[in-house]
């Protein structure tokens, strides 16, 4: 048990470690959740708007976010079931991935992506402590969520999309990783980027721009703000990057 304990966190660290360059062949199973390159920043229009600093690798205290079924909220609007693979992106301390794991099962598996090594070391420890065997760890750049293609059957954003810094190039470069179908849920506060929401019309604004189609958009119980739904654009109806009209552009 202790081996396997401390294999897992080594072979977390030794993940993050490797990005940009081959992990260790002990790390294989992870190292399947690193998906190659994709398109870079500069190709996209820049947001032209505010961009929120990361602060902090969780939203609240989770014992209110309990007492909200926030979790319990997003799975059932989502239809996540069990032996799923669904990706948390932005995943943080683990708040979501930690529930969906039990919710997808010994037969399922959650993706815990983030940009912050420090973040998903934590989260290696914490998931090596309680010998959690289905949650994987990847590390994703800022414009790039760096997951392989046709890998989720879902994904969740959760209270991290205003922190996106290049949102064109971080939609586009997700869209392959979801299987045909797929949805895409993104839970924020209804107010201004400078407050740590994102407007829903912003939101919506952007993810068409790159050729999402909104599903669905549910204002959750308690204080977690808004779920909306999107399915990712296939292949032939994504949209190149030099296709795509930022929203302040259409707005001016
Ligand atoms: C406020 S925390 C929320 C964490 C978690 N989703 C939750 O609900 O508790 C925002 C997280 O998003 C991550 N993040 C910011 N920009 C990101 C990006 N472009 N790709 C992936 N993660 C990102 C941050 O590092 C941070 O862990």
């Amino acid at each position: 048990m202790r081996r396997q304990r401390l294999r897992t966190i080594g072979c977390g660290l030794a993940l993050l470690a490797a990005v940009g360059g081959a992990p260790s062949p002990a790390c294989a199973q992870d190292a399947q959740y690193l998906g190659p390159r994709g398109v870079p920043a500069h190709a996209f229009p820049s947001p032209g708007r505010p961009v929120a600093d990361i602060v902090s690798p969780t939203r609240s205290q989770e014992a209110k976010r309990d007492t909200n079924d926030e979790s319990g909220q997003i799975v059932r609007l989502m239809g996540i079931k069990r032996g799923m693979t669904v990706g948390d992106i932005g995943a943080g301390s683990g708040y979501h991935a930690l529930r969906l794991a039990r919710v997808v099962g010994r037969s399922g598996t959650v993706i815990a992506q983030d940009v912050k090594k420090e973040y998903l070391a934590q989260l290696t420890e914490h998931i090596g402590r309680q010998n959690i065997q289905n949650v994987r760890l990847a590390l994703g750049e800022p414009h790039d969520p760096r997951l392989p293609p046709g890998s989720l059957d879902a994904a969740i954003l959760v209270h991290m999309y205003h922190e996106v810094a290049h949102p064109y190039a971080f939609l586009h470069n997700l869209a392959p990783a979801l299987k045909t179908g797929a949805r895409v849920g993104i839970v924020d506060l209804d107010k201004p980027i400078s407050g740590h929401g994102t407007p829903p019309d912003l939101l919506r604004c952007e993810l068409s721009a790159v050729g999402y189609h909104e599903a669905a958009f549910h204002r959750l119980a308690g204080d977690a703000g808004y779920l909306a739904i999107f399915e990712a654009p296939p292949a032939v109806r994504r949209k190149r990057p030099g296709e795509i009209i930022p929203c302040r552009a259409k707005a001016n």
